[in-house]
């Protein structure tokens, strides 16, 4: 008789976004089977048996927002890095920091030939065959035009026959940025089909106007990269973006929120009950300006590590102020934003004039770090372990919400019969010697991490994708075509309560 189950997981205290129990979990043909408050010796004959000793044992990490095999050109002339990070090396990461399901980006160019956006999905589709993935995977569409015949013939076919059901926007970046009209003329098709706009949410012009007089001042060390970009630039976009939503009523998601004002704006929005949802990432609640002049000189080009779009906040009161945005639900879900650039490369963060990595403008350095793999064993130090948010909301904003929102749930994000079983389980709290983190414990392919040094309190034990191991006790189990390409349907979520009153003052009630 072949065994009941072909892993059990026992001594666990099983958290998912509802409840924390303990309880023994049951997997057979790589999906969670039963639950159970134990398994008798019948049961369990002939199964792999993992003890969790009393630690946490939750749905395995969905990182809804990684670029990977993605080069950018963000710079003021249309320079940009080259991504570190490819499917094989991304994956890696992501699994060895406990988390089974990424999303990742393909991007349209204003490039011609990139104008046809199932192209666009094709040939990045082709580059995450090329070397596989250790975790399943799928894929958003960045959107950089309004091409109406692409918008109306391709839109139905991405979402039909590649289950690509969100588009990122941008409000900055020469390159990438779209005008207000063009932002509604996207949003509109996106809800026509039932696919959900991320919002990158910066003003572009104030970005550049101040650049521009930081340049003129020759203040041009990475440090002013923060101060081209301080919080209202974020707070003035969210608040136009959620008026271009309000209007033709779409449901927006604002990636990478770094700043309490935007996220005032997000709550107010969702307090008049709009379909307006937020994430925040790693960066957000851990760094802050002070380190991008950690090494005291005026022109340390090292600070350019700590370079991402919109920066961290000026200060801890600011993560004090987002972390109560993660607890009072203002943030759905937490995402890494891992966009690796090596440092000491030349199509890494030197890029553009800065060649020899002597002072040169903050503009032309690469906006991105590093963090798939850091970004559950941060949130567990910082949220979790302080008390600052609960386990179960731990659960809820780093898989279950993120799966929710982008179609995926409940195969991922949930610990139930018949989900995968994808699951992360940590060490038991009591034993566990924090450490200091350092680059060569990680496994992306980039030579830094913004959080060297710091000291972290737990880490993941085990990662396991569909009922397989493929992360144990510091190493890899897994292999590189071990992941998935993962169709997405329709958002969990919806448009906003029914029967919501209209209001003509801020919504074109005539439109549809
Ligand atoms: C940043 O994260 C590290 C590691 O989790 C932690 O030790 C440190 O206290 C955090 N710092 C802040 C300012 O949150
Ligand atoms: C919830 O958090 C947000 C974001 O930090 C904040 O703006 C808002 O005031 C908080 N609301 C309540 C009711 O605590």
């Amino acid at each position: 008789m072949s065994p009941k189950f072909d892993l059990v997981v026992v001594n666990g205290i099983v958290v998912t976004a509802a409840d924390a129990v303990p309880c023994c979990i049951g997997i057979k043909g790589g999906k969670i089977h039963t639950l159970s408050p134990s398994f008798s010796s019948d049961e369990i004959e002939g199964a792999q048996i993992i003890d969790a000793e009393g630690a946490y044992v939750m749905p395995g990490g969905v990182d809804a927002h990684v670029h990977l095999c993605q080069d950018l050109k963000t710079g003021a002339h249309g320079l940009g890095g080259e991504c570190a990070d490819d499917f094989e090396t991304g994956s890696r990461s992501a699994a060895a920091g406990g988390t089974t399901t990424i999303i990742t980006f393909a991007t349209q160019t204003r490039d011609e030939t990139d104008r046809s956006l199932i192209k666009v999905v094709e040939a990045y589709n082709a580059r995450a065959e090329a070397t596989g993935s250790f975790i399943d995977y799928g894929f958003h569409i960045i959107i950089v035009r309004n091409d109406p015949e692409i918008l109306e013939n391709e839109l139905p076919i991405l979402v039909r026959d590649w289950g690509v059901t969100s588009c990122k926007l941008f409000m900055t970046y020469k390159s990438q940025r779209l005008t207000d009209t063009q932002l509604l003329d996207v949003m509109l098709a996106s809800q026509k089909n039932e696919i959900t706009t991320m919002i990158h949410a910066e003003n572009g012009d104030m970005i550049q106007w101040l650049a521009e007089k930081l340049e003129n001042k020759g203040m041009v060390a990475p440090y002013y990269h923060a101060l081209s970009r301080p919080p209202v630039v974020e707070m003035e976009a969210t608040n136009r973006a959620i008026a271009l939503a309000g209007l033709i009523e779409n449901p927006i998601l604002f990636v990478h929120i770094g700043s309490p004002l935007a996220a005032a704006n997000v709550r107010n929005a969702q307090t008049q009950g709009m379909p307006i949802y937020a994430e925040t990432c790693p960066q957000y609640l851990n760094l802050t300006y002070d380190d991008l002049q950690k090494f005291h000189s005026p022109t340390c080009f090292e600070n350019s590590k700590h370079i991402c779009s919109p920066p961290p906040p000026p200060g801890t009161s600011d993560h004090d102020e987002l972390y109560l945005g993660l607890h009072n639900g203002t943030f759905t879900i937490f995402s890494s934003d891992h966009c690796p650039f090596r440092y000491d490369h030349p199509h890494g963060k030197p890029s553009g004039d800065l060649v020899s990595r002597k002072p040169g403008s903050f503009r032309f350095i690469p906006n991105g770090i590093p963090g798939v793999e850091t970004r559950m064993s941060l949130l567990y130090t910082g949220g979790l372990a302080t008390g600052r948010i609960t386990p179960r909301k731990f659960v809820e904003l780093t898989s279950t919400n993120p799966s929710k929102l982008y179609g995926l749930y409940p195969k991922k994000g949930a610990i139930m019969p018949g989900s995968d079983a994808d699951l992360v389980i940590w060490h038991p709290q009591k034993t566990f010697e924090p450490f200091a983190l350092s680059n060569d414990m990680l496994h992306h392919n980039v030579d830094y991490t913004p959080y060297e040094g710091k000291e972290f309190v737990n880490w993941p034990r085990y990662t396991i994708l569909r009922g397989r191991v493929i992360w144990a006790e510091g190493e890899l189990k897994g292999k590189p075509y071990d992941g998935e390409y993962l169709k997405r349907g329709p958002s969990y979520f919806g448009t906003g309560p029914a029967g919501r009153r209209r209001d003509a003052r801020k919504t074109a009630t005539w439109l549809r």
